[in-house]
């Protein structure tokens, strides 16, 4: 069964073809990076505007590069939430316009499902029960898994999300935007020697990465910050520490099979190789391009829906603010 993945929640315009839910035929992305890049972040009104531009050639060309037709295709399956209104219009127009076409299934996709899903398309199937930690630029959740559509939310966070806070500390420390890569680069030149607050908020799951940010903004504040590589990897450390720290304590309470690590900052290094170096039990993670926003992902997603007999109708509808896994 092929479906064809649509994902515009933010700044990708982004269109893939997957087989089974588990092979990649074509993953294509549209970045808006160096358009948002000279403002320092998204702006949603730049962002929908370029989702137009790009989202049907974006389709053709990965039609094109799977070899596909319409009439190969089984389902469209496209992002409609969480996210921005504007752009999520978008490829939830384009999708409907479609499914109405070419007489195709439509299904609505949770973008931070699509995220997790993304760990469906390596060479190891996940088993249940997981533990998924997924982090991205709006998110922080950590999530168990006991079957497909089957969640409970253990813990969230309760100010930034990881990737925001990653975001915020480049800005911080001037090293541009998007900001985790960049923290991640300097991080790799430097040692981390700041004393930076861990907020382990005990007896939670959730967390807290907003006092870390203004920590490392008050030591700037005072030029108390001599090296940028050594604050970008105090940073670094002090957010993987807690990351990790969580996880694994959630993971060995709920005697889960497998950990999942998805979302854009599931890409960096430090938490990849440490996550994997410290757990006891095995830790799935997607290859960096597919932790980032992608349609691989909502197409995964996509095709375990429609296993479950998911569909919806022409009346979907986005939903910018949906959060917990509701399915
Ligand atoms: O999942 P994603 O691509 O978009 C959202 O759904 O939000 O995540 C984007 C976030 C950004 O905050 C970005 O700075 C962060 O992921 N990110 C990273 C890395 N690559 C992307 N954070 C840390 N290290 C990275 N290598
Ligand atoms: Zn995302």
């Amino acid at each position: 069964m092929k479906v064809l993945g649509i994902e515009s929640s933010c700044d990708e315009t982004a269109c893939a073809i997957v087989e089974d839910g588990q092979h990649l035929l074509a993953n294509e992305i549209a970045s808006q990076i160096e358009i948002h890049a000279r403002y320092g972040g998204v702006v949603p009104e730049v962002a929908s505007r370029q989702h137009l531009l790009a989202i049907v050639p974006t389709i053709r060309q990965a039609m094109d590069k799977a070899q596909v037709g319409c009439q190969d295709l089984d389902v469209i399956a496209v992002t409609n939430g969480p996210g921005l209104a504007g752009s999520l219009l978008v490829g939830a127009s384009v999708a409907k316009a479609l499914s109405l076409a070419w007489g195709k299934p439509l299904i609505g996709i949770n973008h931070l499902e699509a995220h997790i899903y993304a760990n469906w398309l390596g060479a190891i199937t996940p088993e249940f029960p997981l533990l998924c930690l997924v982090v991205s630029g709006g998110h922080t959740d950590l999530i168990l898994m006991h079957d497909h559509g089957d969640y409970s939310l253990l813990g969230r966070t309760r100010d930034d999300a990881a990737g925001e806070a990653f975001d915020k500390a480049a800005r911080i420390l001037d090293l541009g935007y998007p900001g985790g890569p960049a923290i991640d680069r300097a991080a790799r030149e430097g040692t981390p020697s700041l004393p930076l607050p861990h907020a382990w908020l005990p007896g939670s799951y959730d967390f807290s990465f907003s006092g870390i940010k203004t920590a490392l903004y008050r030591l700037a504040e005072e030029n108390r910050i001599p090296s940028i590589n050594n604050a970008a990897a105090s940073f670094q450390e002090t957010v993987v520490e807690v990351l990790i720290g969580k996880t694994l304590a959630a993971a060995q309470e709920h005697m889960v099979h497998q950990i999942l690590l998805s979302g854009g900052v599931a890409a960096n290094q430090r938490l990849r190789t440490r996550l994997k170096q410290e757990s006891p039990i095995p830790v799935l993670m997607p290859p960096p391009a597919l932790c980032t926003d992608n349609a691989a992902m909502v197409a995964a997603c996509g095709y375990f829906h429609f296993c479950r007999g998911t569909q919806d109708s022409l009346d979907l509808d986005v939903i910018p603010d949906l959060n917990v896994i509701t399915v």
